[in-house]
């Protein structure tokens, strides 16, 4: 059904056509039996992908990953979807606006997206409240970064201001210090600023009655001893646990013209051409934890087999975003079906 609809989604250009397909399932509700039935039709459910991650319960192991709902303003709706969990943001302290249009291209020869959206959200204040009236069964993640213009040296009390926000209202939070597409953004994957940053939400989470998860969310263009770094501040403070990974600006191997590339220009790359790196990456972390650290696979899962060779390598659970742009929404269900069919504690 999406193979026919998604040559028309496609003639338009993505923000468009996201704007439509988040109206679209904003009107579910408006329709009697309207979340039921499309949960109906788009959920797997098995016992064998119900898994138990850094303390939550996932009746599946398959999230959306942080961009596509940035204001949390459609969890209920996008887990009707099939998804077992599903993160919101990137949320800033202030709304923002992001980077001017065209902000987000398709590359369909590469099954790919590049985006330069910049952190466009309504602000923490905006998503606290749409979170408060989320359906409390749904697992969500609330991805958390700093506004634009806010300086590097400022940026801790940006992280601790959407922390203390989102705290009651998110079931774990991802520190989102590796996008490519906010200024300086990806300086605070350094180890002294990173250890400021997180040091200031563990110190208000150890005054919580309720210990919620807090998860590092790493850049694909890492180099080996950079990633050992993160894992060290993540280790050493207390956190527990990673996300890999965001979008690369790496433009390796891609099959779409140089002209078009060098057209779209500056941006994050996701889709296909992050498989493989991402991949590795999950593996290469997992080695180095020897498998204790929890880690949320995602970059580049375009197919069921590709969220498999995640878990195998060490994921504990995935995400997919580019995916789900190109597979429609029946994604999360086929890619349950074979987890369940492989049996997760055999792979
Ligand atoms: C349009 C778009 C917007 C995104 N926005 C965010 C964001 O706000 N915060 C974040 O942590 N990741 C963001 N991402 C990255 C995704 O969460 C994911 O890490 C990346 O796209 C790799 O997964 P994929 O290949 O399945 O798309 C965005 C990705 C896309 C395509």
């Amino acid at each position: 059904m999406y193979r026919f609809f998604r040559p028309i989604f496609f003639i338009f250009s993505p923000e468009p056509i996201h704007r439509i397909i988040m109206l679209m399932l904003g009107a579910l509700k408006f329709i009697p039996w309207g979340r039921r039935v499309v949960k109906k039709c788009c959920t797997y459910r098995h016992k064998s992908l119900e898994v138990t991650v850094f303390g939550i319960d996932f009746p599946n192991p398959v999230g959306l990953a942080a961009g596509f709902d940035k204001n949390a303003a459609l969890t209920d709706e996008l887990a009707c979807l099939g998804f077992g969990y599903v993160e919101v943001g990137s949320v800033t302290p202030l709304a923002q606006r992001g980077n001017p249009r065209p902000r987000c291209f398709r590359l369909p020869k590469d099954m790919a997206i590049i985006n330069r959206m910049g952190f466009n959200n309504r602000g923490v204040e905006a998503v606290a409240a749409n979170l408060r009236k989320r359906n409390p069964k749904l697992v969500v993640g609330a991805n958390i970064g700093k506004n634009t213009l806010t300086p590097n040296d400022k940026a801790p009390d940006d992280y601790e201001k959407c922390f203390v926000a989102l705290y009651p209202h998110a079931d774990y939070f991802v520190v989102n210090v590796s996008c490519p597409n906010v200024s300086s953004l990806r300086e605070l994957q350094d180890s002294a600023r990173l250890t400021e940053i997180v040091r200031r939400l563990t110190a208000f989470r150890a005054l919580q009655p309720q210990r919620k998860p807090i998860l590092l969310k790493l850049s694909p263009d890492l180099t080996p001893a950079q990633i050992d770094e993160a894992l060290e501040v993540v280790a050493g403070e207390g956190l527990d646990g990673v996300v890999a990974a965001n979008t690369t600006t790496c433009r390796d191997g891609l099959q779409s013209t140089r002209g078009k590339v060098d057209g779209i220009g500056n941006g994050g790359l996701s889709g296909a051409p992050l498989t493989q790196r991402a991949l590795e990456m999950v593996r290469y972390i997992s080695g180095k934890m020897q498998g204790k650290l929890p880690i949320i696979g995602v970059g580049g899962i375009m197919a069921p087999q590709d969220a498999l060779n995640m878990l195998q390598a060490g994921a504990s659970l995935v995400q997919v975003y580019t995916g789900f742009i190109y597979q429609g929404p029946g994604f999360a269900k086929k890619i349950c079906r074979e987890i369940a069919k492989k049996q997760p504690s055999k792979l």
